[in-house]
This record gives structure tokens, sequence and C-alpha cells, in this order.
């Protein structure tokens, strides 16, 4: 019998393209082929993101398209997963009439079970949330590469009145500390040379018996050359643990995504963030004492209901004090069901749009000074392969995450860490030049740039 191919089509956040990696690994163990090619495809997944409202417009545009492949194929099987099919569940069969499997991030287990159903001509929905599933015996899907995200912890708990997050992911849960490193030594293996350790509050981690910090600990043992990161922390449950652990472990990155999301503390506990600016600035700078080096980014909403223009000043001030090497920066959109949602969604478009720009161009500005402060300075870099413009030019990463580029040279292979030295920067990339092969992380203990 000819096998059924399937393609997969991901939006939202990295915990989106984790999802996906595990829908295909269920599916492929149930015999289905993947495909990269719409066309020689049986079944059409999407995997959504409801976070904002132009998110959503985006994936209803792509559904467009799906439709009228379909009109040529009635046969092909169209299905939505992912937050925007757990947010508007059976509305998305039967306002729409496109999709014929509509499934939610914890029942993916189901998938097999229902697009057989949809091949026999009936809709399929699944779309019960979970306080348990968090896929731990699941081999994800994975092409060969040098990095990989894996999804510790699943769901949220902390119900920032902006966010549709904990109603599409439900509640927080962890995968057990051993599945974590088992996942992280199979992919050494395989010659895999950076993970990321994903949650929407990784640092919330708890498997029973141990927290974020022993999960890190514990990953950064079981390959010393491999560099681990992770990704959301909310600043709540940034420990003194966490930080020394990050500090003793060389191949941890010296990076933490740490959102602020607004510099106003009467902006903060209308969100319900759980902090004040002064705690969150003594946050930072702890980790600036106990991590040397380490670097932050960022996420910062403008409009939220009610800001103010002097709300909206302090927003910069806090940029200009932490000084984040890069930010994720977005206009206040109203989700259905939040509890901002009930407050009048009141800074008009063109005001949001024009603080919006302001932020951007600081952050441009704050990213610019800080790359050209590392100009002769020497950094590790992961070699990834060509730089994206040119063949004549390899790209890479630092610990800290900024791209960094060097003129090709054919000794120097992918996957292999070197030092550069950096000879140019603008604000989203170094530019440098090679200066020695390293062999290990732990040697450049202490090595800084
Ligand atoms: N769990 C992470 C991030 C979740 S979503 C955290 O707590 O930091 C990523 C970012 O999207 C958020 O940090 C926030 O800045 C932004 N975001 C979430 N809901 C939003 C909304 N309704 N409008 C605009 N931005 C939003
Ligand atoms: Fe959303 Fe807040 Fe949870 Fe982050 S911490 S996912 S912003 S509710
Ligand atoms: Fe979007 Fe869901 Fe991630 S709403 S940001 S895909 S958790």
């Amino acid at each position: 019998m000819k096998k059924n191919n399937v393609y997969i089509e991901t939006y939202g956040c990295q915990m989106n393209v984790a999802d996906s990696e595990i829908v295909m690994g269920i599916l492929q163990n149930c015999g289905y082929g993947i495909t990269k090619s719409v066309d020689e495809a049986d079944v059409v997944l999407i995997n959504t993101c409801s976070i904002r409202e132009n998110a959503e417009q985006r994936i209803y545009g792509r559904l467009g398209n799906f439709k009228t492949i379909k009109n040529s194929n009635p046969n092909l099987i169209v299905g939505i997963l992912g937050c925007m099919a757990e947010r508007l569940k059976k509305d998305l069969i039967e306002d729409k009439k496109l999709v014929d499997l509509v499934v939610g991030p914890d029942e993916y287990r189901r998938l097999p079970d229902l697009i057989e159903v949809a091949f026999q001509g009936e809709k399929g929905i699944g779309v019960r949330l979970s306080r348990t599933e968090t896929y731990d015996d699941i081999i994800p899907y994975r092409g060969d590469g040098l990095q990989a995200w894996i999804s510790v912890m699943r769901g949220c708990d902390k119900f920032c009145t902006f966010c549709v997050v904990p109603f599409t992911r439900g509640r927080e849960r962890s995968k057990p500390l051993d599945s974590v490193t088992n996942e992280i030594r199979k992919l050494s293996e395989r010659g895999f040379k950076e993970v990321t350790l994903l949650g929407q509050n990784v640092n919330s981690y708890r498997d029973g018996i141990n927290d974020f910090a022993d999960l890190l600990a514990a990953s950064a043992v079981v390959d010393g050359n491999m560099r681990i990161r992770f990704t959301t922390s909310h600043p709540q449950d940034l420990s003194d643990k966490l930080l020394y652990t990050i500090a003793e472990h060389p191949n941890l990155c010296n990076y933490i995504h740490l959102p602020v999301q607004s510099g106003s503390n009467r902006i903060l506990e209308l969100m319900n963030r759980t902090y004040t600016i002064e705690q969150y600035l003594k946050l930072i700078d702890k980790a600036k004492k106990i991590i040397p080096g380490v670097s932050f980014s960022t996420d910062i909403i403008t409009g939220f209901p009610t800001e103010t223009r002097e709300d909206h000043l302090m927003t910069l001030e806090i940029m200009k004090q932490v000084r984040y090497d890069g930010a994720y920066m977005f206009k206040y959109s109203a989700r259905e069901g939040t509890k901002a949602y009930k407050m009048e969604d009141d800074v008009p478009d063109e005001v949001k749009t024009e603080r919006l720009q302001e932020i951007i161009e600081l952050q441009k500005q704050i990213s610019f000074e800080i790359n050209q402060q590392l100009i002769s300075k020497e950094e590790i870099v992961l070699i990834e392969g060509y730089s994206r413009k040119s063949k004549s030019f390899l790209s890479g990463r630092t610990d800290n995450n900024k791209v960094l580029i060097i003129p090709f040279e054919k000794t120097i292979k992918e996957g292999k860490y070197i030092k550069a030295k950096v000879t140019r920067a603008t604000h989203a990339t170094l530019f440098g030049e090679f200066t020695a092969f390293i062999n290990s992380l732990d040697e450049n203990l202490g090595m800084t740039g």
C-alpha cells in the first residue's frame, strides 16, 4: 500500500517548532512519510499561533491558499494544530469549512486516529488539555544538524493578563530529568553541538525531584562540548542557584532571555507580571555579578491599556539601564478570553506604532553600541556553515548568541569551535577573523572576549 505523506508548516514560537518535530515523530512511527512539498502531500498540517491578532490573520491567509489547493485535490486532508486549534476549537471546522482536523497541543498522540477518521470523510477534533502530557517517550523527528530544541516543560501558570498561552497550552508540567538528558546524549552522539531547552517559563521547571538549576547542571555534563541554551525565563523564577549553575559550567551559555514587558510598575501590575522594576533591576545586577559577561534579551509590549506617555518613557528608561543585547518588541493586541480583554484597548494604533518605532530605534542603537565594544576582542564561535549572503564567508554564533561572520577557509569545518577576533560590527552582526581552533570548551574557562 502506498504510504500517505504529511506536510507540516509551523508558525509561532520555538515550542511549536519542537511540537512539529514531535508530531512528525508520532506520524512517522505510524507509517506516514514526511514531505517538504505540499504537492506530494496527502495530509497538510498547519501548526498555529494565537499570540497576537496578526499571527492569526497570517494563518487565515495561508488557509486560503490551501483551500485553493484542496479545490483541485478534494482528497487532501487539511488540519490545524497548535494554539489556534486550541483557542477556536470546532469553530474552525464549522465556520470556515475548510479544515478537516483540529488538534490542540496536548492531543497529538491521537493524530493518527484522527487523520484516519478524516480519511473516512468525517471531521476529526481533539482539543482537550492535559495536566500530565509531556510526550516524554516520543522521539521527535529531526533532520541532521547542529542545533536542536527540547521542550522540557509545557504550559504556563502565570496568567499575565494580556496572554493567551495559559488558555492554549494549559497548566505547567515538566519532563523527567532523565528523559531530557537521554535526549541530549542521543543528540550528542549524532553530532549535534547545541541544544536549547524550551518552556514558556522554562525556569519554573519541576519534575517532582529536580528544579531547573538541577536540570541545567545535569544537561551540561552530558557533553562538555555541547552548548546548552534555554528560553524563556520568567523573572519570578530566576533563582540564585540557577545563576550559580550557569556560572559554573562553561558550556551553559551566558545569555538570558528575561522579558520585562514594560518599564512602568503601574503597567506591570495591570499585566500581573508579579515583579516591580526595582526587583527586576536587582535581579539583573545580581546576575551580572554572578555570571561574568552575561547578556540579556527581552520582550516588550507597547500600548497596553491605559499606557501613558510617561509609562512609555519608563520603558525606554529600563532599556537604557539594562542595555539589552536584543529585544522582541510588540504592539499590544487584545486577546479574547484574557483579563486584559475586558479593559478598553484605549491606546490608538498610531500611538502604538509611534511608541514601537521609538523602542525599536533605541534598541538598535544600544545593540550597535554593545557590538562596537566587542571590536578587537576575541569570541568563541560555533561554526554553522556558509553565511546566508555568500559562500565566501562562514557564519557562526558566539556564546552570547550573536551571529559572527568570518572569511571562508577550507580548514574550518561546520560544527567546529573556533576563536575569532571581532573586526567590525553592526547592530545585528559581528564580523571577524579566525585566530585559533578550540578543542574543548572548558580550556577557555574564564575567557569572555
Ligand atoms: N512565556 C514567555 C513569552 C510568551 S509569548 C514570557 O513570559 O516571557 C512571547 C511574547 O509575546 C511575550 O513575552 C509578550 O511580550 C508578547 N505577547 C504576549 N501576548 C501578547 C499580546 N496580547 N499582545 C502583544 N504581545 C504579546
Ligand atoms: Fe504568557 Fe505570561 Fe505565561 Fe509568558 S508567563 S506565557 S507572557 S502568561
Ligand atoms: Fe504562539 Fe502558542 Fe507559542 S500562542 S507563541 S505558538 S505557545
